[in-house]
This record gives structure tokens, C-alpha cells and sequence, in this order.
């Protein structure tokens, strides 16, 4: 096992569930809820079972599973089993599952009776290289992502390469984008290895490498105001893709394949504006190509697309605000591309 220091919790990254034993004994919570999907409850919580035993008893609260169920209506659901249950301020959540659970359930925690404890489970590959880590809470409204939420910091974070196992090709995928955007904006080295592999082929040291700069980039701004927006990049365009998807489609893209969209279209903007080498622009894009499939749109969508881009909660002065890469495994903050520019790139993805 493995510990890293965050900003006031520890992460527990591998064979790390009987640390959990260890912290649910030393801290009296007065009542312990475990937060799941439809799919965690069916493949993890067995194993969370097994690990704490017949010693620690939970009530469990299930949610849908599926990002299209991160909002308030389900919420309002998680606080109302939350008194049913007669959670109290000394109560503890623990959430198990994929961003969905992690980002709503640490929003419902840190709201309910003004903020109860939370721990986090992260079953995803994705929740494991980003969504866990960093304090971000929040829930989805009239299709802008997290535009509700809250910096509010777990008690700890396990982390736990076990629970992968229980995830199919497309999610691990997904998760995968993730850490291909930690090679992009922060480690060349990182991204050579990545390119390399296949998801099913990814090592735990690979995973805590990626985990390592997640939570270096959030230790040093936690509340987004520099160098973290760098954790951004692709997601401004990714972003409003997926919204666009979740609104449109019948098997809407994952977070991770629409940012893999948004890599491509702002390696573009960044070639444009932010002198990225054309040579890595055609890298990248050529790279997530092969990885990803394509996602079929065309040009009658991009207002639809850049009106969803002007809602995003990361703009100012009504500007739509980019990090954009200076080179792989360099990024800079606060850049601002025209509609015209936005629109070029959205093109440059469906004709690459
Ligand atoms: N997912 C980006 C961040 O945590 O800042």
C-alpha cells in the first residue's frame, strides 16, 4: 500500500481497503451510509463487504447509475434516505463508485446538516485518476455540467485497483482519457508511456503516476484560481460535447471519450494560438483517433455546442476560457479563442 499526502486527508492507493478498517475504528461516526450505483452495488460493495466484515455495520443508499442521473432530483433522494436513516452531523458517507457517485455524493455530504464527513471509494478508472481527488463536489444542471457544487475536502480517499476488474473496455477507456490529459499538460514522459499501452494494459504504477500529478496540481491551487485550471484542458469543448450528447443521443458518449474530442479540437486551438508544434498537434490528434470512435455531428450543431460552451462555469467577462498546451506536457491558463476559431477546430476534429 501506498500513501499520499493531499491537501488535509491522506489517499490510500492500492490493497488500501483494510486502512479503511483502521479509519472506521478510530473515528465514532455515530452511523456509517454507503453511497453506490446500480453497478457498484451489484460488483464492489461485495468486496467493500468482505473487507469490513460483520464488525462495521452501514445502511446502503442507491442511486441509478449513468452521468444523466447526476442532478438535483437524485439528490434531493440521497438527503431524504440520508433522514430516513436518521443520519445525524456525526454520520459518515462513504461513496463507492465512479464520478457520478463520488462528485454527487460528496455534494449531498458536504450540504446536509451544513457538512458530514465523506470518505471516497473510487471504482472507475476515471474517479481514480481525477474525480476522487481534489474536493470538487457537484451536480449537473439544464445540461451544464457541475455547474452546481461546492471545494469540499474528503476525511480520505482509497484507492483501489482491485474494483478496475469490474469495469468493461469502454469505461476503462474513458478513464483512460484522463490520464492521457496528465501526460498532455504536465508529463511528456508520462504521455510516451500511455501511447504505448492499452487500457487493459495499464500497470498500478502507471495509475498512481497519473494520481501523483492530480494531486500535485491540486495541492498547489485547491480552489482553481491558477495553475489548476491546467486540469481543464480538452474540457472546455469535451465538456459541452458531452452535454450535447447526453441531450441527443440514445447511447450518449462517456466523459472520457468526449474530452478525448475536446483534446483534439483545443490541440488545435493550441497550434492556432498557443504555438503548439504542428508535428505534436498531428501526434495527438492522430493518437486519439486510433483510441477513440468517432463521433458523428456536424456544423448545424456547433451553436448549440459553443451556446453550452458560453454557460460554462470556468468563463469570465462572458469569454469562453481555454488552457491551452504550448508544447506536450506544457499548458497555459486563461486563453480565449474566437467563435470563429472554436468553430475551425470543431472541423479540424471531423475532418482529422
Ligand atoms: N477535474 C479537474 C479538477 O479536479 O480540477
Amino acid at each position: 500500500m501506498k500513501a499520499l499526502k493531499s491537501l488535509s486527508y491522506t489517499i490510500f492507493f492500492e490493497n488500501c481497503l483494510n486502512e479503511l478498517v483502521h479509519f472506521l475504528s478510530e473515528n465514532a461516526y455515530s452511523k456509517v451510509l454507503v453511497l453506490v450505483d446500480s453497478n457498484t452495488e451489484k460488483y464492489c460493495l461485495p468486496i467493500l463487504q468482505e473487507h469490513l466484515g460483520a464488525a462495521f455495520q452501514f445502511d446502503v443508499i442507491e442511486v441509478d447509475a449513468g452521468e444523466e442521473n447526476k442532478n438535483i432530483d437524485f439528490c434531493i433522494g440521497i438527503w431524504k434516505m440520508m433522514i430516513d436513516f436518521g443520519a445525524d452531523r456525526n454520520t459518515l458517507l462513504i461513496n463507492l463508485g465512479g464520478g457520478v457517485v463520488t462528485d454527487m455524493g460528496s455534494f449531498a455530504a458536504s450540504t446536509f446538516k451544513r457538512g458530514i464527513d465523506f470518505v471516497q471509494i473510487p471504482t472507475t478508472l476515471l474517479s481514480q485518476v481525477d474525480a476522487s481527488v481534489g474536493g470538487k463536489t457537484g451536480i449537473d444542471m439544464d445540461h451544464v455540467k457541475n455547474i452546481i457544487g461546492t471545494f469540499s475536502q474528503p476525511k480520505a480517499v482509497f484507492i483501489d485497483p482491485v474494483f478496475l476488474k469490474t469495469l468493461d473496455e469502454r469505461q476503462l477507456y474513458s478513464g483512460f482519457a484522463e490520464m492521457i490529459k496528465h501526460g498532455l499538460i504536465y508529463d511528456r514522459g508520462l504521455f510516451n508511456q500511455l501511447k504505448d499501452l492499452k487500457p487493459y494494459e495499464i500497470t498500478s504504477e502507471i495509475i498512481y503516476q497519473s494520481i501523483q500529478i492530480k494531486n500535485e496540481v491540486v495541492m498547489a491551487d485547491p480552489f482553481e484560481k491558477g495553475i489548476r485550471k491546467i486540469l481543464n484542458f480538452g474540457h472546455t469543448i469535451g465538456h459541452a460535447l458531452e452535454s450535447y450528447s447526453l441531450e441527443n443521443d440514445k447511447n450518449p458518449l462517456l466523459h472520457g471519450e468526449a474530452i478525448a474530442i475536446g483534446f483534439i479540437c483545443e490541440a488545435y486551438l493550441s497550434f492556432k494560438q498557443n504555438s503548439l508544434p504542428q508535428n505534436e498537434l498531428l501526434e495527438i490528434s492522430s493518437l486519439l483517433n486510433l483510441m477513440y470512435p468517432k463521433y458523428s455531428f456536424n456544423e448545424k450543431c456547433f451553436p448549440d455546442l459553443l451556446s453550452i460552451m458560453k454557460n460554462d462555469k470556468k468563463n469570465s467577462l462572458n469569454r469562453i476560457n481555454f488552457s491551452l498546451l504550448s508544447s506536450i506536457g506544457h499548458c497555459e491558463i486563461d486563453k480565449f479563442c474566437t467563435d470563429d476559431e472554436i468553430f475551425e477546430s470543431l472541423n479540424y476534429y471531423l475532418n482529422s
